[in-house]
């Protein structure tokens, strides 16, 4: 049975912790799909990860779909979710202009969107498009920030994202993202919402978990931030297999006759 936003919301319900991860490509999404992630997630992370730009700004909504179109083949059990990029939610309209090409090119279930944006929430909810909120460090607005820095850390701010969470949950958003904030704002906003919580780098206390996959299996370069967990080192294990390929080549050994075809073919 393929998993729906009810089902998202009923893990909420029974105290259970889910995950959410990050997929841009056919074949990640066909492996997180086959062990049961619930949510798969087309996320803008996409430009950084994919890409090799520095932050999500320069993500489009062509790349957008482009990536959606490729994970939404592979995957027949789990939640897709896609993210609005940079820009394509500027106004309601463009909001809903843009919501509806993830949904219908991208063959989504629902999007993403970053920030207080609680008219286009609700617009999208009630043309039916499930929305998941994203608050706290929004990646979006790096420029804006002056980096991806943690977010609500004094008793104002953190007061400001509990409303702006709660509003978020009002217009009809089925989930929220919690990204970069103290384990007690994170754990306050929880406990004050029916909704589900997902943290990245929000502490224990999320109803669930998201990482970026390629962080998550050790795939990606350079420094993770501090709330990352390597669950494997791929990055290592491919290394090795490209560099034991190239010399195996190099000295003859591959392709041996067990990798080449005799003559004649058919007898
Ligand atoms: O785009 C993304 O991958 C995200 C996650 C970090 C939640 O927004």
């Amino acid at each position: 049975m393929a998993i729906t936003i009810r089902d998202i919301q009923s893990f909420k319900t029974n105290d259970s912790r889910f995950v959410m991860l990050t997929a841009y490509d056919y074949q990640t999404a066909q492996i997180f799909d086959e062990v049961g992630v619930p949510i798969i997630f087309v996320g803008d992370t996409l430009g950084i990860f994919f890409m090799g730009y520095k932050t999500t700004i320069p993500v489009t909504m062509d790349a957008m779909i482009h990536h959606c179109q490729a994970v939404s083949r592979a995957v027949s059990n789990a939640l897709l979710v896609g993210d609005i990029p940079f820009g394509a939610d500027a106004t309601t309209v463009d909001g809903i202009r843009n919501a509806s090409r993830i949904v219908q090119e991208g063959g989504m279930h629902a999007v993403k969107l970053e920030g207080s944006k609680v008219e286009l929430v609700a617009r999208l909810t009630e043309i039916g498009i499930p929305v998941m909120g994203h608050l706290g460090l929004t990646p979006q607005s790096f420029n804006k920030l002056g980096g991806n820095k943690v977010q609500a850390r004094s008793v104002t701010a953190a007061q400001a994202l509990l409303l702006e969470a709660r509003s978020l949950e009002e217009a009809g958003a089925f989930a929220l993202v919690l990204e970069a904030v103290p384990i007690e704002a994170a754990r306050t906003v929880t406990d004050s919402l029916r909704i589900p919580t997902i943290g990245i780098g929000a502490g224990p206390h999320c109803d669930g978990q998201v990482l970026v996959s390629t962080e998550m299996l050790g795939i990606s370069s350079g420094p993770s931030p501090r709330f990352v967990k390597h669950y494997a080192q791929l990055r290592d294990t491919m290394g090795v297999a490209t560099r034991t390929f190239m010399s195996e080549v190099a000295n003859g050994e591959f392709p041996g006759k067990e990798y080449a075809y005799n003559w004649p073919l058919t007898s």
